[in-house]
């Protein structure tokens, strides 16, 4: 064989060798790289990781959250520190709240009439300032930002935390003119940019299909169930980060219930959803969270699972194996 040729093929041999150490080594890097993402993806999720909440507030761990996957969603929305409400000088209504809500899950809150939901859930947009012999104490942040701030306008505040009531409570006005309203307030004029947020929103709280082709008539029209979707729609207009919905359901039928609490699961891969309710198999269907309140104060709050399962505390048991409330 020629000499030429036999250089040749050393060459070609050479090569190829150099491009098989190439790709081990690019094959290589890649994997250390993909291990190294997975160690602090899970070191940011382990008890007292970066995304955990502070150790002074109740302690839930986020993983058996449903559905969620994106590290980013299990950091903390709301953290409540030592809260105590006063209606007046005689009634201590919340007594020492400490807590942490999560973003994009459902945290509810159960117990007996008169426990202190409603008013714990007027301290997330700061509804109690309207009650003139109410007293907050106490410091709830919302990311970091303390909401009882002077320098913070609840106007503003209640848009992004928006809250709905036990009845539906629909303006005289037409299907869209309800949707439109805040945005509205809001000094959004263009008809385009009002038709585009009324058939997001509406979709969203799963009316869209049912109202379509009568956005002009009057809201009162609805259904009680499609009312409150309505209102929940109304909410969601003003682009909100947080739903606080106040016993959603407790004035609907069966049906109507049963679509707002499938609503609520659709709701919570957009929004953070704290909901009040006595109705104990809802809380159990609908929420990762669920803390039990007795008389003003918070006796104990764990994932949904652990509390109606292996709850801490014998109140918490006998409450929600119904040998009391
Ligand atoms: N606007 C108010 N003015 C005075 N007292 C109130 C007001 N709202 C609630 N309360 C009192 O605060 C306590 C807690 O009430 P509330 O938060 O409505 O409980 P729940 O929602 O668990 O039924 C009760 O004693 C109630 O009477
Ligand atoms: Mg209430």
């Amino acid at each position: 064989m020629p000499k030429f040729t036999i250089l040749l093929i050393l060459l070609a041999l050479v090569k190829i060798g150099l491009c098989h150490i190439f790709v081990t080594y690019k094959l290589y890097s890649g994997l250390i790289k993909f291990k190294i993402l997975e160690n602090m993806r899970e070191l940011k999720n382990k008890p007292g990781g970066r995304n955990q909440s502070s150790s002074r507030l109740v302690n839930i761990t986020p993983a058996i959250v449903n559905n969620q996957n994106d590290v980013e969603d299990f950091s903390e929305c709301f953290a409540v520190e030592d809260l105590n409400l006063y209606y007046g000088t005689s009634n201590h209504a919340l007594v020492d709240i400490n807590i942490s809500i999560r973003k994009k899950c459902v945290t509810s809150f159960i117990g007996a009439s008169g426990c202190g939901k409603s008013s714990l859930l007027r301290c997330f947009n700061r509804l109690n300032d309207m009650i003139p012999e109410c007293r907050v104490e106490g410091r709830i942040t919302l990311h970091g930002t303390d909401i009882n701030d002077p320098s913070i306008d609840a106007v503003a505040l209640r848009s992004k935390v928006g809250m709905v009531f036990q009845k539906p409570n629909p303006f005289p006005k037409s299907i869209y003119d309800n949707i439109a309203f805040g945005p509205r307030l809001l000094a959004i004029k263009k008809k385009r940019i009002l038709d585009e947020i009324v058939e997001k929103s509406l979709i969203s709280a799963g009316l869209w299909k049912e109202t379509k082709d009568r956005l002009q008539r009057n809201a009162l029209e609805l259904s009680g169930g499609q009312q409150q979707r309505l209102v929940i729609a109304r909410a969601i207009a003003l682009d909100p980060e947080v739903l606080l919905l106040d016993e959603p359901t407790s004035s609907l039928d069966p049906i109507s219930t049963l679509t707002i609490e499938q609503l609520i699961s659709e709701l919570k891969k957009e929004f953070t959803i704290i909901i009040v309710t006595h109705n104990m198999q809802q809380a159990a269907r609908v929420s990762d969270f669920t803390g039990f309140m007795h008389m003003g104060a918070l006796v104990e709050m764990n994932s949904t699972d652990v509390i109606f399962t292996n709850p801490r505390e014998r109140k918490t048991e006998d409450y929600v194996t119904g040998r009391y409330g």
